[in-house]
């Protein structure tokens, strides 16, 4: 399939590298795809940035078929853009697509095209420290139809958005919040994938721990509302003595990238790492003894986020002594050379974008 491209007759102003934020600026260029059943995956285009038109039945708005993805393009010191690990987003994001009844894409392909999309936007790519060119890979369902069922046609697109850090707090410590009234996923449910209804899902008791002063909600399982799956929109960690302790995937928690590198990186210094079920009782008693050294989240986003305090329940917890711990710091000093160029990469993460 040829990538067709549409040149743009209008451009927008570059932002101030040094003032990003998350999320709110978009480049002059987009990817789009269709699917429909007769054509597969067709018509792959980069072209303008902008609105997708929809008729007010388009399923998505209704049934929220919808699946993502987030990745980043980083500046490197030699003035080269790089991506970390793009091929297992790709990756996920079909595992996303089968679980939400979406046709599959060729990963592939789907490389192929974002790399040329980063070729014309690449001086879209901040270089400010901590900045990077934010890609978002979307999939939404495009029939204009009110019944139930999946959806005939799709719309794939990435957009991409040049971005500073996602919490306010940048790399300062975040408050969590976790509550035994609200989840997020159950098993059996959808929330291993990538998909829009698990963020709608959690944005009510992020409110109420919003309101409470908190950044974020801890999410519990839905079944015995005791162990611990995520953090709002990262994975979570916890250094337990010497040990590196995540939750393990149940099939209600997304597998994260950055998970996933944080486990091999924390591995290749020797660390133990385990993935088992770890209830919130289990961190408070591992608080209560002293055991429990540093808690941090992971995510492409959020990159690796300290956290300082953990409210359950009416009690309060500070982890160390509120401030970021030298094990995160250690992470996310690894991962950030790695992704921006200055450490090798000795896990073959890195895809070069070319000149
Ligand atoms: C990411 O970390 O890339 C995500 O998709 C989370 C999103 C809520 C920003």
């Amino acid at each position: 399939m040829e990538i067709t491209f549409e040149k743009a007759t209008a451009f927008k102003d570059h932002p101030d590298d040094s003032a990003l934020g998350f999320g709110t600026i978009f480049t002059d260029y987009m990817f789009n795809m269709d699917y429909s059943q007769d054509k597969g995956w067709h018509n792959p285009r980069i072209e303008p940035y902008g609105p997708i038109a929809m008729d007010p039945s388009t399923m998505v708005l209704h049934y929220g078929q919808a699946i993502f993805e987030g990745l980043k393009a980083y500046r490197t010191e030699s003035g080269g853009v790089q991506l970390f690990r793009p091929m297992d987003n790709f990756k996920r994001f079909n595992k996303s697509a089968k679980r939400l009844c979406i046709p599959e894409f060729d990963e592939e392909f789907v490389l192929k095209a974002l790399l040329k999309l980063l070729a014309v936007e690449k001086d879209w790519v901040p270089g400010a420290p901590g900045t990077s060119l934010y890609i978002r890979p979307t999939i939404v369902a495009m029939d204009p139809y009110l019944g139930l069922r999946s959806s005939f046609t799709y719309r794939f697109f990435i957009i991409l958005s040049p971005v500073g850090a996602y919490y306010p707090e940048g790399f300062d410590p975040v408050k969590i919040w976790v509550t035994p009234d609200y989840v997020r996923a159950v098993r059996g449910g959808v929330g291993e994938a990538k998909t829009a209804g698990n963020y709608a899902a959690s944005l009510y008791a992020t409110d109420l721990a919003n309101a409470d002063g908190y950044t974020q909600v801890m999410w519990l399982d839905g079944v015995d509302l005791k162990y611990v799956e995520e953090v709002g929109s990262m994975n979570i960690f916890f250094l337990i003595g010497d040990e590196v302790v995540t939750p393990e995937l149940t099939g209600s928690i997304l597998s994260g990238v950055t998970r996933n590198s944080v486990m091999q990186l924390a591995t290749s210094w020797g660390k133990k790492v385990v993935e088992r079920r770890i209830s919130i009782d289990e961190i408070f008693s591992a608080h209560e003894s002293g055991e429990l050294k540093e808690v941090f989240g992971s995510g492409t986003a959020a990159v690796i986020s300290p956290v300082g305090n953990i409210k359950y329940q009416g009690k309060e917890i500070t982890i160390g002594d509120g401030n970021v711990g030298p094990f995160a710091a250690k992470l996310f000093k690894e991962l950030m050379d790695i992704q921006y160029g200055k450490a090798e990469d000795p896990f073959g993460w890195i895809v070069k974008v070319e000149e």
